[in-house]
């Protein structure tokens, strides 16, 4: 008989009959006559309530190794439950038991620290919280394909190892090849030049986009920031969506556009997961979700931004005058105390941006964007591109670049050349915005950051 997953079971309308069914014990209760246990199998956050007669076969070889988190297959009955809660439960005919667990399983009592569950990151999956956090991630995974593919959006792989630094920050991780202890580097270089993981795919994106229009990355990306914030990874993934024949504007229509669809698919896919956050995690989410969902989003330019900032009456940490970059703490005043609901700050100074931002007619900013929501700041950040060679190359003398090192870039601008934008949406951010889930480490199933690579 196939497997039958416990999400399978529990959303059946009417009863799927005689199922086998496996997974994880969460508890069990003995009586004379029977035992109670609770399986989850991580296809969904409820568990299925299995009844367990004393006398099925099996039951006295199993039934007592039946601790928190041994794994069982269950053969039996689907009927209605008797209890509250959920809607079937299982007769069992036959309980065999997979694997027992040791007496010092972590998993056992509730209230854990999410510290401690980091520690456990090869078994928290198996919490109620981290298995919704990462069927989640899968479900966002998916509508992002979804909402490019149905645009007709075309996916393209960027490299993983690179050559150029997209950013200009240089907070690259270095690649090398190693022979004995030494690191061949010079002249053994294994590529023939330096290179590093990439921090973004966007470069290599833009090419892409000036060939096939519209076109999007969804990949890994690497960034050596020392910083120690709950919002910053080593290792995290971005989208990055990049369209030729588009300005900033409809850069900024489609942040937002997506950012809209994803919160209305999470809200709709995810319904039970996001309860179970809502209830546990931020009290407040599933309403600031429908909000963003069903309200405007504002736009402010950077100088309007600072303007508003400087009239707040707050008190910020870091100081806020024009050409100084936003911090964190400015990004949340404006989305979260001032406006409510998501921003973009768009026209930023062009000394605080990359090379690559198209400069706008005013010679002083660029056509940048940060895209704010509450709770987290910058989840996505983008702009129009410089198409215009002239610019641009003014632009590597600015940011003392060597144009020879981004040839095949400079290409791209004489060989028929397109106005063209696009954007970066951290994926991580995008799901600690959806699970209000507080630190990015807890969204990542094995997260890298400074100090600590472990698993
Ligand atoms: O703003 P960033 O640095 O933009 C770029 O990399 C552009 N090349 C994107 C583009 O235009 N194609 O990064 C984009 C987003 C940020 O808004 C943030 O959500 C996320 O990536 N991000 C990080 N997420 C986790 N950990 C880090 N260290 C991150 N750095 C950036
Ligand atoms: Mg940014």
């Amino acid at each position: 008989m196939l497997r039958s997953t416990v999400a399978h079971i529990l959303k059946s309308d009417e009863s799927p009959g005689q199922v086998k069914v496996e997974g994880w014990v969460r508890t069990k209760r003995d009586s004379k006559a029977f035992s109670f246990i609770e399986l989850n199998d991580g296809s969904c956050l409820a568990n299925l309530q299995v009844i367990a007669d004393a006398t099925i076969p099996g039951y006295k070889e199993s039934v007592v190794h039946l601790t928190t988190g041994a794994s069982l297959s269950v053969s039996g009955k689907v009927v209605p439950s008797q209890g509250k809660g959920q809607k079937w439960e299982i007769q069992a005919d036959e309980v065999t038991l997979l694997g027992k667990a040791d007496d010092d399983y972590p998993l056992q009592k509730k209230g854990h620290s999410m510290e401690f569950m980091r520690s456990i990151a090869h078994l928290r999956p198996r919490s109620n919280l981290f298995g919704a956090v990462f069927r989640v991630r899968s479900r966002m995974a998916y509508s992002i394909h979804r909402f490019f593919q149905e645009k007709g959006f075309v996916y393209v792989h960027t490299p993983i190892i690179t050559a150029s630094d997209c950013e200009g920050a240089g907070e690259m991780f270095r690649v090398v090849t190693m022979e004995g202890e030494e690191f061949n580097v010079g002249e053994e270089e294994f590529f023939d030049k330096p290179t590093y993981l990439t921090v973004s795919g966007q470069l290599e994106g833009e090419t892409f986009a000036c060939a096939l229009s519209n076109i999007y990355t969804f990949g890994p990306t690497f960034r050596a920031e020392n910083s120690h914030t709950s919002r910053h990874a080593a290792e995290f993934w971005m989208i990055e969506p990049e369209m030729a024949f588009c300005d900033i504007e409809g850069d900024m229509d489609l942040a937002e556009e997506m950012i809209r669809f994803l919160v209305e698919d999470a809200l709709d896919a995810c319904e039970e997961d996001l309860s179970f956050f809502n209830k546990f995690v931020d009290k407040g989410l599933i309403e600031r979700l429908e909000f963003v969902r069903d309200r405007s989003f504002e736009r402010v330019t950077y100088t309007e931004a600072i303007d508003l900032l400087k009239k707040s009456g707050k008190t910020f940490e870091y100081p806020v005058d024009y050409g100084l970059n936003l911090q964190s703490e400015h990004e949340r005043y404006l989305t979260e105390e001032h406006f409510k609901c998501p921003t973009t700050v768009y026209n930023y100074p062009k000394e605080i941006k990359p090379f690559y931002m198209r400069k706008n007619d005013d010679g002083k900013t660029v056509a940048a964007m940060d895209l704010l929501v509450p709770g987290i700041g910058e989840i996505i950040g983008g702009s129009q591109r410089e198409e215009r060679l002239d610019v641009l190359r003014e632009n590597f003398e600015a940011h003392e670049l060597d144009e020879k090192e981004y040839s095949w870039y400079v290409d791209l601008r004489r060989y028929g050349t397109v106005p063209h934008a696009g954007f970066g949406l951290g994926f991580e951010r995008l799901l600690m915005f959806v699970t209000g889930v507080a630190n990015i480490r807890d969204v990542i199933p094995f997260p890298r950051t400074p100090g600590s690579a472990e698993f």
